[in-house]
């Protein structure tokens, strides 16, 4: 995998240098880009399909200062990746958490995006419970390690038809979640500061694709509804029996959806 060094960080990142279109697909929490291998595969080819691991993740740094983590700090981190490649915009699609840091990318960035693909995501911040859970999930880390974290994401992540059907999706998404464990604790914290981004959402003015698995129990259909409502224009496409990593566990109707709205651009 090709290394960048950006604001004195070293990330790591997939290129598949393809034709089209520059795609900058940003992964979920605790993932790492080896979640887009289904696109990267199907698609790769037709566009240029650009998968960063974030600080904290994959190949990137890992450090342990928990204040080396934010969305903002992200976006910075990959607006200079884009730099390095010498890209000037892109489309820029995110899943989940990969969709909290696009709403900062947006806010820092928003030059550099020309169209915009929100999936399995949600506008909102963490309320109070969400960030005291994630700090409890955060003192777990750093007692005994990611595994116990891990499996209980499998869990609640994937659909129990994903869970029972495709037990290579599930292998597949274990192994994307492979990461250090600094790395999910500065994820967890970068998700707890994180803003609401609700307000946002009425001014976003490119062409926007919103996705959302079916069996999503992490951002349901409705905070997709929510996006999609507010932003003008925008197109919602429901994943049936995906859950939230719906990329991943229904790849066919994912790439499908992508590649209607990319030929749409
Ligand atoms: C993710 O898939 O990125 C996270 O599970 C989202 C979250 O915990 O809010």
């Amino acid at each position: 995998m090709p290394q960048a060094t950006v604001n004195g960080r070293q990330i790591a990142y997939g290129d598949t240098r393809g034709d089209g279109v520059p795609v900058l697909l940003v992964h979920a929490f605790p993932f790492n880009s080896t979640m887009w291998q289904p696109q990267v595969d199907a698609l790769g080819s037709r566009y240029r399909l650009i998968t960063p691991d974030l600080t904290g993740f994959g190949g990137s740094d890992a450090p342990e200062d928990r204040s080396a983590y934010s969305m903002d700090a992200w976006a910075d981190l990959l607006a200079g990746l884009l730099d390095e490649l010498g890209i000037d915009k892109v489309v820029l699609a995110g899943l989940s958490m990969g969709g909290y840091m696009a709403f900062a990318f947006l806010r820092r960035h928003r030059r550099r995006v020309s169209a915009l693909i929100l999936a399995d995501t949600r506008a909102e911040a963490d309320p109070p419970e969400g960030v005291e859970k994630r700090t409890t999930q955060q003192g777990l880390i750093e007692r005994e390690g990611t595994s116990g974290l891990i499996e209980g994401m499998v869990g609640a992540l994937l659909s129990e038809s994903t869970r029972t059907n495709k037990l290579d999706v599930v292998d597949q998404a274990r192994k994307a979640m492979d990461n250090p464990a600094a790395g999910f604790i500065g994820g967890l914290e970068a998700m707890k500061g994180r803003p609401d981004s609700s307000d946002e959402l009425a001014s976003i003015d490119v062409p926007t694709l919103v996705i959302v698995g079916e069996n999503d129990a992490v951002t349901p259909p409705d905070a997709a509804r929510k996006i999609h409502e507010h932003v003008g224009g925008s197109r919602l496409v429901t994943i049936p029996e995906a859950g939230h990593i719906s990329n991943l566990e229904s790849p066919e109707a994912f790439n499908g959806a992508l590649a209607e709205f990319l030929g749409s651009l």
